[in-house]
């Protein structure tokens, strides 16, 4: 019998892991998988490259005007990972610096850029078979997923894994007080904006990983999306 193929939405804060388990869910089961942080970081790229960006204003009417100039795509790279490409230049290295991380709840909350998003994240996923991570995909873009995870970890933990992780990519003169800032800020900007805050869908299993391991979140995970399938 052949399986079903379904939607699954991974929500949570920031640097909590989502993406790991998303991506290894995806590449186990042989679905897509869509970063849609990466998304709105790439936008955020695009406006600091356009000088868009004063302080913490963004110049709305000026990027409502180039929203349908940017296209952001996704390419497997010669290691079978995925990268994100914003008007056809690779830009993955670049959207995961302080620059853009420090800015990008600004742009993620501004409504026209979150619709043109969700669009964009329906299309994707419209033949189903997709693994999505982000804060609105269970609430937002996929209400009707098969499988919704919510993901959590304590802010301590997730700045610390930001911190490796940026000194694991060679980044310099970072310091783990402004991570833990940045983390905490994005928090609660995340969940206080208007247009989908980040909020546990009511349907959503809950995952607080602050104490397990990688390998256990993913055999969770795993366990679960057999669960949907086999139902
Ligand atoms: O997952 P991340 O840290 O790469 O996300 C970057 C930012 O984008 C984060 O501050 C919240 C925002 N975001 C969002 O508002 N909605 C999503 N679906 C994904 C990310």
């Amino acid at each position: 019998m052949k399986q079903k193929r379904i939607t699954v939405a991974i929500d949570g804060h920031s640097s909590c892991g989502k993406s790991t388990m998303a991506k290894a869910l995806a590449k186990r089961v042989g679905y897509a998988y869509i970063d849609t942080g990466a998304m709105y970081r790439a936008v955020t790229l695009y406006c600091l490259e356009h000088d868009m960006i004063k302080g913490d204003e963004v110049n709305k009417p000026r990027l409502r005007r180039h929203i349908p100039k940017i296209e952001i795509t996704f390419q497997v790279n010669e290691e079978g990972k995925s990268d994100t490409w914003l008007n056809g230049k690779n830009v993955e290295k670049e959207i995961r610096g302080m620059e853009v991380s420090n800015k990008v709840s600004l742009v993620s909350a501004i409504g026209f850029v979150r619709r043109a998003m969700v669009a964009q994240q329906q299309a994707m996923g419209k033949n189903k078979g997709i693994v999505m991570d982000g804060r609105d995909i269970g609430t937002a873009v996929f209400p009707d997923a098969e499988l919704k995870v919510f993901v959590t970890a304590s802010a301590k933990v997730r700045a610390q894994r930001r911190f490796d992780e940026l000194l694991g990519k060679g980044e310099t003169g970072i310091n783990f007080d402004d991570i833990l800032r940045n983390v905490e800020e994005r928090d609660y900007i995340d969940s206080h904006r208007e247009v989908n805050p980040l909020r546990q869908a009511t349907d959503a299993l809950v995952l607080d990983n602050s104490n397990i391991t990688i390998a256990e979140q993913q055999q969770w995970l795993l366990q679960k999306y057999e669960e949907v399938v086999k139902s």
